[in-house]
């Protein structure tokens, strides 16, 4: 736990809270560094098989990056900041499944970190939107690139170009969000999800993740020749010889992670 970010664990689920409430929850510096290095933790934890990633309060996921640091900031500050412990590369790059609990505003830098995430998942009530060109300026954490792969250009272009939110039904329809419940529901469900998950061999998770992140970044060929050697990989892991033989005795498997 630091001042600005919570960490839970539940069995083999962890769940890490964005916990700015009163500014809902913007991504300021100390925050984005706090969030960096739980994930680098988590990502060391081998009890820890599934991460949820949220935002306190009642309002928001996360609103965006902290506006009050833009005041001033010149070109080659900016650039530093997001290119020094880029919470959104993080994000991509952790091997664990990363689920966004999205409970409200999700904007600009927070949608860019849903983005981030492998599954998003949403309450009702939540509201989505890159709102940076009201500001003047175009989403830096990865939006214009995340969400067109996602949405597609079309749809993508018209949150990037209005600034406009949308709400979770129109984010399920779009493709945005995987599932939508109501707010009450909203953690039960998730954390449902996240113990469905957690039960998988964690070897052939991060195998899965990897692959599929794969496809965003190469060519259907190359990301084909990857796919073929990471399957081969999870032929190297305990947890396949445990897959196979809990298939053939008719039992449930015990992934150990090996
Ligand atoms: N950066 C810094 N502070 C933010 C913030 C952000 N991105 N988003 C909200 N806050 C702060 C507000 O300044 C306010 O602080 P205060 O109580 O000290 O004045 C507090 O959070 C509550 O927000 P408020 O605007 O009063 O809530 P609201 O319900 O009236 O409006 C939003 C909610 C999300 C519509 C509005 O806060 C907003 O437009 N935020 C900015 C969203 C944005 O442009 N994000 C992209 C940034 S690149």
């Amino acid at each position: 736990m630091t001042a600005n970010v919570l960490l839970e664990k539940r069995d083999r689920i962890a769940i890490l809270t964005i916990n700015r409430p009163d500014k809902l929850n913007a991504l300021n510096t100390a925050t984005r560094q706090e969030l960096s290095h739980v994930l680098d933790e988590l990502q060391r934890d081998p009890e820890v098989r599934v991460v949820i990633l949220t935002g306190a309060g009642e309002k928001a996921f996360v609103a965006g990056a902290d506006i009050n640091e833009f005041e001033g900031r010149t070109a080659v500050q900016q650039r530093e900041v997001m290119k020094t412990r880029n919470i959104f590369l993080s994000a991509e790059e952790f091997s664990k499944p990363l689920i966004a609990m999205i409970n409200g505003f999700c904007l600009g830098g927070g949608c860019e970190l849903a983005l981030s995430c492998d599954l998003r998942i949403a309450s009702e009530k939540a509201r989505f939107g890159q709102p940076e060109i009201n500001l003047g300026i175009i989403p830096g954490g990865g939006g214009t690139q995340r969400l067109t792969r996602l949405v597609g250009e079309g749809r993508a272009m018209q949150m990037i170009l209005t600034g406009e939110m949308i709400g979770a039904e129109e984010a399920y329809r779009i493709g945005l969000v995987n599932e939508v419940h109501p707010t009450d529901q909203l953690l039960d469900r998730t954390l449902d999800l996240a113990q469905r998950i957690a039960e998988k061999s964690p070897v052939a998770l991060a195998m899965a993740k990897a692959a599929v992140k794969a496809a965003a970044r190469t060519t259907l060929r190359e990301g084909l020749d990857q796919e073929i050697d990471l399957f081969a990989i999870c032929f190297s892991s305990e947890d396949k010889e445990e897959g196979v033989r809990a298939f053939l005795e008719k039992r449930k498997p015990n992934f150990q992670g090996r």
